[in-house]
């Protein structure tokens, strides 16, 4: 008898245990309730702005559906934690505000049961919290370049300039540091430096993601959305590539979808709309990579929702080992003459020169049908560079900027290696702004150059050293760096080799880190080493020498660097010739040394300013 009320008992125990919703309190406000080996539901119960998801980058994306009062609103991907939480992504619950959220999550494969499954870091990791940290005290967050406030960057894209503010947008994704979910993040600033982070303007959408694009003032209302609306044209990433249109009414900050998307569709891939109202044919014109073609197509357009074919460019072209992708298209004057010409740009990836991603770019001309790029005298169309460092691409302008300027920006890294990068809760800065020009070089070719933006003036704080001449001789002589901010500083001096071949530039701190820039003036170059130059093994592709042309004929070369936590940029005779590069060095740079070589050298007018945070 006893025996058989104790199975009874054990019975009715087992019924219990089997029968008991499984749900639990993760933490205040969640509940968690695991429906199988790879699905999770998660309830928000309690009161918070943001919903924290722990995140650890080694592991897979989980697929996480969220739900509003019954219905699927979006759909994310997150890469959950499942040993150990690298660091956490907010989830903006304010839009719901009173609402049941629900997310239902599909966690990758690999679990041999449920109970194995419950001890993924991330469930005891969920939490609801009223504010996001926002110190970006993160060793190698830079101090004056854009970067987002949290997750991963690419392109810079959809910049115009309206009203006193530049506009910023970018790839991003906003639950992670790894390219995914792709949305337009937005930034605004009136001064080209100081960014103000908006919140995301264009998300995932019934098209798929949100690829880059352009943005446009549309002055004479043709897309029927009133006057002076932003129009927004971009890739719709789903199964396929489809163009897409937007309009905004309150300068960029929120975007309504057209309904009648997709506005442009091919049979191939292609991507990254770039247009521009033009005032010579009194249309819209377009320029759209044609990314595995390797050319660019154009189109027109009275109103941005029909668009004509109008022409190619490219094929067999310049560059051609690497996708092209994000073009843009603009006229600007020649320096020193009356002529004007029209530039293209065709970012490419791989086949940049040192590996990886890099701007191409090609001079001629465009009757709003097709470009038809210069050649030179043996009939070749040359390939030319915009930027001779490892870490500039995606480059695009800024559309209606004003005082006929052409300002672009670039996001600084490179597809071989921008996703190792030793960062965590962001990942990718973009390059500073910069002010796009034309000149003749001595050998007859029309390149382009890439000077600072004028603003960038601003952030000067102390003027830290001041050298009028030294003599450069073999025997190094070194200047020290501010150390204010984590040593962030711009750098400014002359280098006469007329009476010798070569200059060496060394960049190093107490740690060994080093960067070794040489000028050569009997080649007329200027490399750039950062084998060296603090933490390189995260990524093979990472350590890299970089050559550029100088385009100088004297011997005297005058550079300008900018140096932000992580990255330096060399601005040689007034942005003649660029080169944009990543560096981690253990601790900041502190020493600048010279030495020359073949004879004594001139340092002339040496100018170290400490820059300003604020
Ligand atoms: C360039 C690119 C674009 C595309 C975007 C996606 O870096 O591949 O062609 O629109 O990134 O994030």
């Amino acid at each position: 008898m006893k025996k058989i009320a104790k199975r009874l008992v054990a019975l009715l125990l087992c019924g219990a245990t089997l029968f008991t919703p499984a749900t639990w309190a993760a933490s205040d406000g969640v509940e968690v309730n695991h429906l199988g080996v790879n699905n999770t539901l998660v309830r928000v119960t309690g009161n918070g702005n943001y919903l924290l998801f722990p995140v650890e980058e080694a592991n897979d994306d989980s697929r996480v559906q969220v739900l509003v009062d019954g219905n699927i609103v979006e759909t994310i991907y997150v890469r959950l934690a499942r040993s150990k939480t690298d660091y956490t992504v907010p989830y903006d619950l304010t839009p719901y505000k009173g609402k049941h959220v629900v997310f239902e999550i599909v966690t990758p494969q690999g679990r041999e049961s449920v109970r194995e499954a419950k001890e993924d870091a991330c469930w005891k990791g969920l939490e609801l919290a009223d504010t996001l940290d926002t110190a970006n005290q993160e060793k190698y967050r830079p101090a004056f370049h854009h970067t987002p406030l949290y997750g991963w960057m690419n392109d810079p894209n959809g910049m115009f300039y309206k009203d006193g503010q530049w506009h910023l947008y970018y790839q991003c994704n906003p639950y992670g540091s790894k390219w995914q979910n792709m949305t337009w993040g937005h930034a605004v600033s009136s001064d080209l430096i100081h960014w103000e982070h908006k919140p995301n303007a264009i998300k995932p959408n019934g098209l798929g993601t949100v690829f880059s694009g352009s943005c446009a003032v549309d002055y004479h209302n043709t897309a029927g959305f009133g006057k002076g609306t932003v129009l927004a044209m971009y890739t719709s990433a789903g199964t396929s590539q489809m163009q897409s249109l937007a309009s905004s009414t309150d300068n960029g900050l929120t975007f309504d979808i057209y309904a009648g998307n997709p506005t442009l569709t091919l049979e191939s891939e292609a991507r990254d709309p770039n247009m521009f109202w033009n005032e010579k044919t009194g249309a819209w014109s377009l320029v759209l990579a044609h990314a595995l073609d390797r050319e660019m197509l154009f189109f027109s357009s009275p109103d941005m929702k029909k668009w004509t074919w109008q022409g190619r460019f490219g094929k067999g072209i310049g560059a051609q080992d690497g996708v092209w992708e994000c073009p843009d298209l603009f006229e600007l004057p020649v320096a020193g003459s009356d002529e004007t010409k029209w530039m293209l740009l065709c970012n490419i990836n791989p086949g940049g020169p040192f590996g990886g991603s890099a701007t191409q770019y090609f001079i001629g001309d465009f009757d709003g049908k097709t470009f038809q790029a210069d050649t030179d005298p043996s009939g070749n169309v040359p390939t030319k560079w915009l930027d001779y460092g490892k870490d500039h691409y995606a480059t695009v302008s800024w559309s209606d900027a004003p005082d006929n300027r052409r300002t672009l920006i670039g996001w600084m890294s490179n597809w071989q290696y921008a996703a190792d990068v030793p960062t965590r809760q962001f990942r990718s800065a973009n390059t500073l702004p910069r002010e796009v020009g034309l000149f003749r070089g001595a050998d007859g070719e029309i390149y382009a150059s890439c000077a600072p933006s004028p603003e960038l003036e601003g952030l000067r704080d102390q003027l830290v050293r001041k050298v009028g001449k030294a003599d450069i001789g073999w025997k190094s002589c070194s200047y020290s760096l501010p150390t204010a901010h984590d040593g962030i500083c711009e750098i400014l001096f002359e280098i006469d080799t007329r009476k010798s071949k070569a200059v060496e530039m060394t960049l190093f701190n107490q740690e060994g880190d080093k960067v070794v820039m040489k000028y050569n003036s009997e080649r007329h170059t200027f490399s750039f080493d950062r084998r060296e130059s603090g933490l390189v093994d995260f990524n093979e592709n990472f350590p890299a020498v970089t050559v550029s042309p100088t385009f100088e004929e004297k011997g005297v070369i005058s550079l300008r660097l900018f140096i932000d936590r992580s990255s330096i940029e060399v601005f040689g005779d007034g942005g003649r010739f660029v080169m944009t590069h990543l560096v981690f060095p253990r601790r900041p740079y502190s020493q600048l040394s010279f030495s020359s070589e073949g004879g004594n050298a001139r340092l002339g007018d040496l100018k170290v300013y400490s820059l300003t945070t604020k």
